[in-house]
């Protein structure tokens, strides 16, 4: 550091120099700081970035191999080949399940994931959540105990991202349980605030460790002992969709084989409750089968795509590139299209333009078919045009909603 000063004549004393070389040393130590600061700012960037392209790109292999299970199924096979095929169901929705998980919190860290702001029912969550986690409780054989409020508790929240939270809870509570254990969700009211809470007679956490839980890979014990499989994440993103929904979660455990207790709490909604929204009947079981175009670039997921949709009695073409669907599009007139978005030369976001461009596909039914999830992805695929907005690998119950939308004349 220079020592300027503004008489050049002065001298300086050792107590002055003694001053200023203190000063140097915070200085340089400072921007030592802002400099580790910004290299940590730049890391933890692009862990998130790579975190999500991993989930994507995960995704795409995971798109074929489901369909090809629905394929197999609806082909009939034998006793051992069908058990084995549900087998591959529920390692599949695993695998899917932990991808999603992995794409998530690598949004909500960046800032990515924008919440719906509805007027929601606490018991609906509650409800949801329970179903959600169904499996896990009742494999395990734990006793579940379910104490919601009579009272309607409204909140000014995301549904789905609050389904999230609380299945993750009761998840959690099924998995760090031994067999046969107790689980109790309670959701009542507390003043201004929803508290629900989630408790076990399982493993418990050390008291050490009750506050590190919610950061992310954070793990009770090491991978050699663990018998459970996760990647500890899921607290993180509880406690990321809590607090982004103004609330707070905390965990306590009176320590280890002793169980554990997670307590949200979220504030409830000032005003009161809106009408009930009208839910559209189903469009009454009309069987005619459809044109279908598949556009993707991944053969495996457009092949296996086309044939699970000719099973189903639907008439199926596809196409690799933008290009390619388009010139098949120049006299091919199907009612529905399943589009990729990443596709090679000509995104399908360029697709999907054109298609909204030409007067003879007008009223055509248009799904986005992707790796990318989000709400920022969802509002891109509707600006486009698109009426759906499916993520690989496609959960056949909801491309079955579509194709029955479109069989009864809507979109
Ligand atoms: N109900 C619970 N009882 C005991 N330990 C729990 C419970 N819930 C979470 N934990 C501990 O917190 C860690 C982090 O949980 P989570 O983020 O959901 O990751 P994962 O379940 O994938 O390991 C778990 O690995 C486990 O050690
Ligand atoms: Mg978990």
């Amino acid at each position: 550091m220079t020592f300027l000063s503004s008489s050049p004549r002065r001298r300086f004393g050792p107590d002055e120099l003694r001053v200023a070389q203190n000063l140097a040393e915070r200085v340089t130590v400072a921007i030592e700081n802002a400099q580790l600061y910004r290299t940590l700012q730049e890391q933890d960037r692009r862990k998130d970035e790579f975190l999500a392209t991993l989930a994507h790109e995960l995704r795409n292999p995971l798109a074929p191999v489901r369909n090809g299970v629905q394929i197999l199924r609806l082909s009939g096979v034998g006793e051992a080949a069908g058990r084995t095929l549900n087998m591959m169901d529920r390692q599949l929705g695993h695998l899917t399940h932990l991808v999603d998980d992995l794409m998530d919190v690598a949004r909500v860290s960046s800032g990515k994931v924008v919440l719906r702001n509805d007027r929601v029912s606490l018991k609906a969550v509650v409800d949801a959540a329970v179903e959600t986690s169904r499996q896990a409780v009742e494999a395990a054989g734990h006793e579940f105990v379910l104490r919601v409020a009579a009272e309607p508790l409204l909140l000014s929240a995301d549904h789905t991202r609050l389904v999230q939270v609380l299945a993750n809870l009761l998840n959690n509570a099924a998995k760090y349980t031994p067999q046969g254990g107790r689980i109790v969700l309670s959701a009542q009211r507390d003043g201004g605030d929803a508290v629900v809470t989630v408790s076990d007679t399982g493993v418990g956490i050390p008291a050490d460790m009750l506050p590190k839980v919610f950061e992310l890979f954070a793990q009770v014990g090491t991978s050699i002992e663990r018998s459970q499989g996760g990647l500890g994440i899921g607290l993180t993103l509880v406690k990321r969709l809590v607090e982004m929904h103004g609330g707070t979660v905390r965990a306590e455990s009176p320590g280890p084989g002793r169980g554990s207790t997670f307590t949200v709490r979220l504030p409830l909604a000032a005003a009161p409750a809106d009408a009930p929204a009208l839910l559209r009947a189903p469009g009454g079981g009309a069987a005619n089968r459809l044109d279908i175009l598949v556009v993707d670039d991944n053969r495996d997921a457009a092949e296996s795509m086309a044939l699970l949709l000719e099973m189903r009695g639907h008439r199926v073409k596809a196409a690799h590139d933008g290009p390619e669907a388009l010139k098949l599009l120049a006299t091919y007139r199907p009612q529905l299209i399943l589009l990729d978005l990443g596709l090679p030369g000509m995104s399908g976001y360029e697709v999907a333009r054109r298609i909204r461009e030409s007067a003879a596909l007008r009223g055509v039914t248009l799904a986005a078919l992707t790796g990318w999830g989000q709400e920022e992805d969802r509002r891109r695929t509707k600006e486009a045009g698109f009426d759906h907005h499916l993520t690989k690998p496609a959960d056949p119950a909801e491309l079955e909603r579509i194709v029955t939308g479109v069989q009864a004349g809507g979109r």
